[in-house]
């Protein structure tokens, strides 16, 4: 089975084709980072427009370095949600447009469903059952993961996405949009224990998690710079806030692992491709004798090859859309159901 997909639920524009025996066969992705910069975040209706210019160009080019004729094709996934609307129905319209020429069956993707699923791109894919860390910009979660569509939610951020609290304080410390990788390179100048931080509710019990307040650590440290503080001290900051991140994640990992009893952790999300996440979390699960699975370090963040795999796995169960055209801005992980053969709707 072959599938073309293409992911459009925030501000990457991206296309894959998976194959089921040879796997990958081609990717492509646009970042629209630059159109976005100047806002300090993305604006979702320069987002729609930008999906529209980019996709078939991706879709083309895809198709040619995977060798791949619209005749070879099994059906087209594509990001149905959560997402900007806006954004998922340029997808969504683009998918559902080529599978009526080509007359190929569709399937909707959960967004999260791809990230969850992103490590089975690499040789040693990870088995179920495992617990997975899902660390993006929207979302902060620990899922037992029982089977492909089999997910519990075992605990979430009460405030802010991981991701948000390394964006939002890299914004204070001055650093371009979008900072997660700008602060983590400045933390890889900063001095340990020059601030001390809080490791939020990890004195409580339970796999929740709350971000908010340390932006406002950050904000006070800033704040409080002495006139004429260059770039050591705010690599400091960087380093204290990405620690307190780091921690905190690591810590709830391991009791998420503890709790269920499982011994594989899958760690996927923009968050995840952290590098001292990575060393840590590693660490960590050493320790107790549990194996960490990471997607490869560009699947980490948004990526179309990833929806390939879900919709592969949802296709090949001889699951499809409906009629119409649907996208969903808010769709709940638990709410997804394993592949069944059954035509579904994705709204
Ligand atoms: O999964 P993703 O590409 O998009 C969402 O679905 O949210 O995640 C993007 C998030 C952003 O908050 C970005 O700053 C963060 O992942 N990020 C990082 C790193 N790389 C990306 N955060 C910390 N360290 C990184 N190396
Ligand atoms: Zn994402």
């Amino acid at each position: 089975m072959r599938v073309l997909a293409l992911e459009s639920s925030c501000d990457e524009s991206a296309a894959a084709v998976l194959d089921d025996r040879r796997g990958l066969l081609a990717h492509a992705l646009f970042s629209q980072v630059e159109l976005h910069r100047i806002y300090g975040g993305v604006v979702p209706e320069l987002a729609s427009r930008d999906h529209v210019q980019r996709l078939l160009p991706l879709v083309d080019r895809v198709l040619r370095d995977a060798d791949t004729r619209p005749a070879d094709l099994d059906g087209i996934a594509y990001t149905a949600g959560p997402g900007l609307i806006g954004a998922l129905l340029t997808g969504a319209a683009l998918a559902r447009s080529l599978a009526a020429a080509w007359g190929l069956p569709t399937v909707g993707v959960h967004h999260l469903e791809g990230h969850l699923l992103a490590p089975a791109l690499e040789p040693d894919p990870p088995p179920f059952p495992h617990v997975a860390l899902l660390v993006s910009g929207g979302h902060t979660m620990l899922i037992e993961a029982q089977g492909i569509g089999d997910y519990r939610l075992l605990g979430e951020t009460r405030d802010d996405a991981a991701g948000e609290a390394f964006d939002k304080s890299a914004k204070l410390l001055g650093l371009p949009y979008p900072g997660g990788p700008h602060l983590a390179r400045l933390a890889e100048r900063g001095r340990a224990g020059a601030h001390g931080f809080p490791r939020p509710m990890l004195d409580r019990p339970g796999l929740e998690f709350s971000f908010s307040g340390l932006k406002t650590a950050v904000l006070h440290a800033v704040r409080a710079l002495p006139e004429g503080a260059g770039e050591a001290d705010r690599a400091d900051i960087a380093l204290a806030l990405e620690e307190a991140v780091v921690d905190t994640l690591v810590a709830k990992a391991m009791r998420a692992l503890e709790a269920t009893g499982l011994d594989a952790l899958v760690v996927s999300g923009g968050v995840g491709a952290n590098l001292r996440l990575r060393a840590k979390l590693q660490a960590a699960a050493q320790r107790r004798g549990a194996r960490v699975y990471h997607p490869r370090l560009e699947f980490c963040t948004d990526n179309a090859a990833m929806i390939a795999v879900a919709g592969l796995a949802r296709l090949a169960a001889g699951e499809h859309d409906g009629p119409g055209i649907r996208a969903r801005a808010r769709w709940p992980l638990d709410s997804l159901r394993p592949p069944a053969a059954d035509s579904r709707c994705t709204a």
